[in-house]
């Protein structure tokens, strides 16, 4: 198989008027799984839809393998599509179902009966062939789905929120096995979803999408350990979210009060930033116990026991109230609201995101909201 690319240069899309989506640049490469995370209405669906060719971008290029997809309608592109409610029909079997598009592109019998049998064994349904799609579970009917879309050997899936509909646990099963997928296949999938665990869970790489645009790209370690907006990171896991003001190279002041050290930034003394710590980073130490560190000390609010982890709310004059995130374990933290502690945690740990508003040179956010 030769080289898989995907790429878009200055796509936009508007719909009366209204432009909904904006990517200067995206380039999706072979073998890779590459999500569109964003909250609704963002532009998702849309990105997806361009892609498949269902829609036809208001200017720029979608390129698929080196060639521009203007003149290639949406079933010459090669591509397979699992959308959430990309219905089956349901008076067929699983395998005719599954064996449709084949006949679509008139295959002969034996080799359409061949791929079916294949597709059906990679997505597990190989003993339901026979049976009427209207009779699966929701899983079931998504995997059929799924095997629709990859029975003809597409070069790339796109797949809009494929397990929406579904309850946590088999969400979670079928977020494996669409990894397992992924891996044997080796074929480039771009997934869209707004849950932002499975995005974590699937992808080599994710593109955060807000009002149209990406406002970040890359591994999703990367994303969540050095998020470039408060947007990114809120909406990549949870935070304690601090409003401050810089008071100096390397130290912020909170509105309620407390001065604290921040890692150093290019933003000047007097500009307003939010400070981001991440509930895991925190660390707790009970009254008496020394941890040089930087951070507080205060008083155990709330309790939250979830199994794995415990979460304890910390309230601090001066600062608020702190989320800690402690896992459990043997040796782990343990305390009752009431208990007097000690919050502490790395420098590195504190996250400075200028306020968009402020004067501040490095923030780009404030220059592509003034472009817009
Ligand atoms: N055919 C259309 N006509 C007019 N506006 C549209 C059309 N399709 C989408 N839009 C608008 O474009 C914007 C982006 O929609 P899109 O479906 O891409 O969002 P999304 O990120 O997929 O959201 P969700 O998570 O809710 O599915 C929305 O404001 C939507 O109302
Ligand atoms: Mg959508």
């Amino acid at each position: 198989m030769s080289e898989f690319s995907l790429s878009m240069r200055e796509v936009s899309k508007e719909y009366g008027g209204l432009r909904v989506l904006d990517v200067p640049e995206l380039d999706v490469r072979q073998g890779e799984f590459f999500s569109l995370l964003g909250p609704s209405g963002s532009g998702k669906t849309t990105g997806l839809r361009l892609v498949a060719g269902f829609e036809a971008p208001t200017a720029g290029r979608v390129i698929i393998n080196g060639r521009d997809m203007a003149r290639v309608s949406a079933d010459k592109r090669n591509i397979g599509v699992v959308f959430q409610n990309y219905a089956l029909f349901p008076h067929m079997t699983v395998a005719e179902n599954v064996a449709f598009p084949l006949q679509m592109r008139s295959l002969s019998g034996q080799d359409i009966e061949r791929r079916v049998a294949e597709a059906l064994e990679q997505v597990d349904l190989g003993p339901f062939r026979d049976r009427n799609a209207a009779t699966l579970s929701g899983g079931q009917q998504q995997r059929v789905a799924i095997a629709r879309a990859i029975v003809y050997e597409p070069d790339l899936l796109l797949m809009d929120e494929p397990l929406g509909a579904l309850d946590r646990r088999l969400r979670a099963r079928l977020q494996g096995e669409l990894r397992g997928l992924h891996h044997r296949l080796g074929v480039s999938i771009v997934y869209v979803t707004h849950d932002q665990d499975e995005a974590m869970a699937l992808s080599d790489r994710v593109a955060i999408m807000n009002g149209g645009r990406i406002v970040q790209q890359g591994a999703p370690k990367e994303l969540y350990d050095t998020p470039a907006s408060l947007f990114v990171s809120n909406f990549l896991g949870d935070n304690n979210a601090l409003p401050a003001a810089i008071t100096g190279p390397g130290s912020a002041r909170l509105e309620a009060g407390a001065t604290m050290p921040v890692p150093r930034t290019g933003a000047s003394a007097g500009a307003a930033a939010d400070l981001t710590i991440r509930p895991e980073r925190l660390r707790l130490t009970a009254d008496g116990v020394r941890d040089d560190g930087p951070g507080f000390d205060g008083v155990i609010a709330d309790v939250v026991a979830l199994g794995a982890m415990t979460q304890y709310s910390v309230r601090i004059d001066g600062v608020g109230t702190l989320w800690a995130s402690v896992q459990n374990s043997a040796h782990a933290f343990s305390g009752v609201p009431g208990d007097r502690v000690g919050v502490r945690w790395e420098l590195d740990d504190v996250h400075v995101f200028p306020r968009p508003d402020s004067p501040s040179p490095a923030d780009e956010t404030a220059k592509a909201t003034a472009d817009a």
